[in-house]
Parts: C-alpha cells; sequence; structure tokens
C-alpha cells in the first residue's frame, strides 16, 4: 500500500509542510540554478526552530556537538546515542529544512551492516532525512546506504574525525598532489552516490574547480565563495565564545557577552532582593493563610 498523504493534525497543515519540505532533489536543483544553498549546525529543539524559522535550507547536527554542547576536545569521543539525543531534539524542531545527521566516529567504519543500522537509526529513531559521512575510504559504504534508500553527504578536506592522523587543524590541499587526491575522492564519492560535498578548510581556487567538475552541490566551511553553499557552526556565527572566532567564520551576533551580563544581572538581582518582583509571583488571598504559621 501508499500513503500519499497521512493526515498529521490538520491535515492540509501537514500537506503544506511536507510541500515546502527542503529535500535533496531541491538541493540539486538549487545547484542548477545557480542559487546558494545556506546551511547551518544545530544541536537542540530551540535553536532548530529558530534557523528553520529564518529559512534556513538544511541544518545538520553535526558532531561538532562533542566540543559545544559536550566539552570534549574533539568530535572523536562523541558516541551514536549523543548524536541520537540531539538529533531527536532537533527534527522536533524543524518543519521545513533537511536534517542531516553527521554520523560520528567509527559508527560507519568497522562494517557496511554496522554502518548501515547506524544509518538507519539516525532516520528511523531521530527524525533524520539524510546522514554524512567523513572521507572517501566509505565509498562502497555509500553506495549501499544509497541503495537501500539513505541520502548521504560527504565530507572532504578537513575531516575532524581524523584530528589524530593529521595532528591539527591545517588547511587541507594546499600541494598539487593533495589537490589532485581531494578532486579524486569527491569524484568517487560523486559516483558512490553522495548527494552533496562538504569541503572543509581547502584553498578557495581548489574548492571551486570542485565546485564546477562535480554536479552535485558542494557546501564549504573555510572553502570559500565558489562552492554552491556555505556551512558554519551555529555557535561561531552567534558569538558565544568571546574568546574566540575561527577564521573561515563570521560573528552575526556577539552572544557570549551578552549572556554573560544577563547571567550576571540575574545573580546580583537574586542576591539584592530585587528577583523575583511583584509582576512575577502569585498572590493569594492572604487571610486564609490565617494560624497556619504556628
Ligand atoms: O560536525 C560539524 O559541525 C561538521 C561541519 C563543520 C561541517 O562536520
Amino acid at each position: 500500500m501508499t500513503i500519499i498523504d497521512a493526515p498529521s493534525g490538520n491535515s492540509s497543515e501537514g500537506a503544506q509542510a511536507r510541500a515546502e519540505r527542503v529535500t535533496i532533489t531541491k538541493l540539486k536543483a538549487m545547484k542548477g540554478r545557480g542559487e546558494k544553498i545556506a546551511m547551518i549546525t544545530a544541536y537542540d529543539y530551540y535553536t532548530a526552530r529558530l534557523v528553520d524559522g529564518a529559512g534556513i535550507d538544511a541544518i545538520l547536527v553535526g558532531d561538532s556537538l562533542g566540543q559545544v554542547m559536550l566539552g570534549y576536545d574533539s568530535t572523536v569521543p562523541v558516541t551514536m546515542d549523543d548524536m541520537i539525543h540531539h538529533t531527536k531534539a532537533v527534527s522536533r524542531g524543524v518543519r521545513r529544512a533537511l536534517v542531516i545527521g553527521d554520523m560520528p566516529f567509527m559508527s560507519y567504519s568497522l562494517s557496511p551492516d554496522e554502518a548501515l543500522r547506524n544509518a538507519a537509526r539516525f532516520m528511523q529513531e531521530a527524525g533524520a532525512r539524510a546522514v554524512k559521512l567523513e572521507g572517501a575510504a566509505v565509498a562502497p559504504t555509500v553506495e549501499r546506504m544509497v541503495a537501500a534508500g539513505i541520502p548521504v553527504m560527504g565530507h572532504l578536506g578537513l575531516t575532524p574525525q581524523s584530528i589524530n592522523v593529521f595532528g591539527r587543524h591545517k588547511i587541507q590541499g594546499k600541494t598539487r598532489e593533495s589537490a589532485a587526491r581531494i578532486l579524486r575522492d569527491a569524484i568517487l564519492l560523486e559516483e558512490a552516490g553522495i548527494f552533496a560535498l562538504v569541503l572543509e578548510t581547502v584553498p578557495t581556487p581548489l574548492a571551486a574547480l570542485i565546485s564546477n567538475r562535480l554536479s552535485i552541490p558542494t557546501i564549504g566551511i573555510g572553502a570559500g565563495a565558489g562552492c554552491d553553499g556555505q556551512i558554519q557552526v551555529v555557535h561561531d556565527v552567534l558569538g558565544w565564545d568571546p574568546n574566540y572566532t575561527p577564521k573561515h567564520a563570521h560573528k552575526y551576533a556577539n552572544l557570549g557577552p551578552i549572556l554573560d551580563n544577563a547571567f550576571k544581572e540575574y545573580i546580583s538581582d537574586v542576591q539584592a532582593g530585587r528577583f523575583p518582583a511583584q509582576e512575577n509571583s502569585f498572590p493569594m488571598d492572604e487571610t486564609l493563610l490565617e494560624g497556619l504559621e504556628t
């Protein structure tokens, strides 16, 4: 049986939401029309609601949550259960954007069967409509996932799960040899069936060349304006950390100092007895309390 339009609450609202949803086909069509794709990371319900409402095309529940949500110093310790927990929260906040779950370290490298099982968890348990994998060694696994109905986004250049191989975060593809390898890997992944490719921290001319060479969209982070779209870590663009902005990011807000002031004001109001004020409190007929204090 094919369910064409299963009702969800108000069925015309549900149908409209589905009609507006960003799909991988829409993203590919955007590249065809030369329209830039705007992507961002999110890890929680509230942020997801805000970026979705603002009109973002796709949301990556990135394993960067290891650093910005969980306080690790890399993405390596992040588990499948961490990712599923946060992807569920994001999916609950999204009506339109394409939600992509980032497969964490070792969740897709041990065996293709395990990779498939883990990718299915993102879609069945967490509401993601695609997954992302790092590197080109996974091309055969990508083929199996796509054949099984799981849209896959690739990720080349600086792939943070390999930080212990790279040694440190540094620009990738600066030599002719490494540039040629990244281009080869990009073509291999496109042939394996990815619907889009993240290019992280690679020189602008190389990213532009790859973007022209591929028919799927490239999404850059530190890869210049020649990519078909851009992705940023939400904490970087909101300026949560007053002391650090990566070179590839632009602060669209300065939340760190704003939040710091708000917390300090709250603490001092509580300490001085200014909060809660009358308008934050609930009155009652005090005669009802007579005699209760003894
Ligand atoms: O985990 C992440 O946030 C990412 C993006 C930086 C592409 O992989």
